[in-house]
């Protein structure tokens, strides 16, 4: 009885919590990351609407929300659970000067500041499982999906799709034991306001940062936030090759690097991680 209660008061103050323009604008710190949103009830998946806003000219910073995704996409061809008022589903437009093989460095970046923003509201320390899953106790809080599109090798725009499991109560089946939310991690119905417009900020200063300085600033962040950057067992899945090895760094374009058991180091661009264990401890700042 009292856990219906409980629910229903959560329920309540989740479907407060709307991610309408209005709402987040007084709160927002960035110069031009979400200065322009367009917000919708119901989206098939913000990265396709990011799209077409981008292609119809939209600028760096144009950001679109939805409340729910009928078909949130993840990467590898994934479905993303996108269940409604209980997550962010945010897609981000990007058109950075830059070539397209630094592009990769966009997937690292957005997870860093995630993780940060994460840290920010919720007091949360996170691990980035390579190359951009936000996890929390080791259950995933947090997917992105970047999409470039390019001209004759210049880049149109980028798109940064961002899933936050923010006030989710459960999950289907499938992915119980492996996704998790802000609320079941402290129990705390979380304002999905304050998370959005605390990775916003921390994305655009990263982002800035990156253009000015170059990718050493993503890759040396992204590393003392992640348990994946070294001494981690791994089998990794990348399209038809199969990679047992542990991870021994990055490269300089935020591929995974794997030693494998004969010595050889492989180079990951893509795909699926499975951890074993980690044989070095790595010390978070
Ligand atoms: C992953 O597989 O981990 C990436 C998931 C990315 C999900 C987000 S939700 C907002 C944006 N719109 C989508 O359709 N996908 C991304």
């Amino acid at each position: 009885m009292y856990e219906a209660f409980q629910v229903g008061c959560a329920q309540a103050k989740m479907s407060s919590d709307l991610l309408l323009p209005e709402r987040i604008l007084p709160h927002l710190r960035t110069q031009s990351f979400g200065r322009t949103i367009h917000h919708h009830d119901r989206a098939v998946s913000t990265n396709d609407l990011a799209h077409q806003f981008a292609l119809a000219g939209a600028s760096e910073g144009t950001l679109v929300l939805a409340e729910e995704q009928s078909s949130g996409r993840g990467r590898l061809g994934r479905t993303w659970a996108s269940e409604r008022f209980s997550g962010i589903y945010a897609s981000l437009i990007l058109r950075p000067e830059i070539e397209p093989r630094e592009a990769p460095i966009l997937n690292l970046a957005a997870a860093v500041a995630v993780s940060k923003g994460i840290r920010d509201v919720v007091r949360l320390e996170t691990d980035i499982k390579w190359p951009n899953d936000v996890l929390v106790n080791g259950h995933k809080c947090c997917g992105i999906l970047t999409e470039m599109s390019t001209e004759l090798d210049k880049i149109q725009f980028v798109i940064a799709g961002i899933g936050i499991n923010v006030n989710q109560m459960k999950f289907p089946p499938e992915l119980e034991n492996k996704a998790s939310s802000l609320f079941l991690e402290t129990k705390r119905v979380i304002s999905r306001i304050e998370v959005l417009v605390s990775v916003l900020k921390r994305f655009e200063d990263l982002y800035a940062e990156f253009l000015r300085k170059g990718r050493s600033v993503v890759l040396e962040q992204w590393i003392q936030r992640s348990s994946y950057a070294s001494g981690k067992k791994v089998i990794v899945e990348s399209g038809s090759r199969r990679i047992s090895g542990i991870t021994v760094g990055l490269g300089d374009d935020g591929t995974l690097q794997v030693k494998t058991e004969n010595g050889q180091i492989e180079t990951v661009m893509s795909g699926d991680l499975v951890a074993w264990e980690s044989i070095v401890h790595v010390t978070r700042h």
